[in-house]
């Protein structure tokens, strides 16, 4: 987020706090110098809470971090990680394409190529 301010960019940020806390984006906020970042409380799942986001602003790009990782926790819920991971990514990306939005960093995992040199 700092490096993107830096750059003269803003952002919107969308989590549905599974595993974060609002605090720290004000915390954020305080160390890039800014008021408040835009928050919207929104499972990307929730294709109406994505549709509304989209509806009330306009981006050059999204950065796609919502994802659960934790190796363990993923082989004891497949489901609900499949769920949140790939159901969230389709979402997310169909809203895209209704609003024509072609930009997207999604943020893999390193493990996912193996270990390549
Ligand atoms: N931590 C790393 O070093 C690292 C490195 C490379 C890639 N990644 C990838 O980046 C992504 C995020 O990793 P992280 O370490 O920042 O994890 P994190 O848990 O700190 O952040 C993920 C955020 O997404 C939110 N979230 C999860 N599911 C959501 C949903 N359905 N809707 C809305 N918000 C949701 C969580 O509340 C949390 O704030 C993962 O896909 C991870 O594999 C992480």
């Amino acid at each position: 987020m700092l490096e993107l301010y830096n750059a003269g960019h803003s952002a919107v940020v969308v989590d549905n706090l599974s595993n974060s806390n609002p605090f720290s984006l004000g915390r954020v906020a305080k160390i890039i110098g800014v008021e408040a970042i835009p928050f919207y409380e929104v499972d990307i799942r929730d294709c109406a809470g994505i549709e509304r986001v989209f509806a009330e602003h306009k981006f050059d790009a999204c950065i796609h971090f919502a994802g659960l990782k934790v190796v363990g926790e993923s082989v004891e819920k497949p489901l609900e990680y499949y769920d949140n991971n790939i159901a969230g990514t389709l979402v997310l990306v169909e809203v895209m394409r209704n609003h024509d939005y072609k930009n997207i960093i999604f943020s893999s995992r390193a493990t996912v190529y193996g270990d390549p040199v």
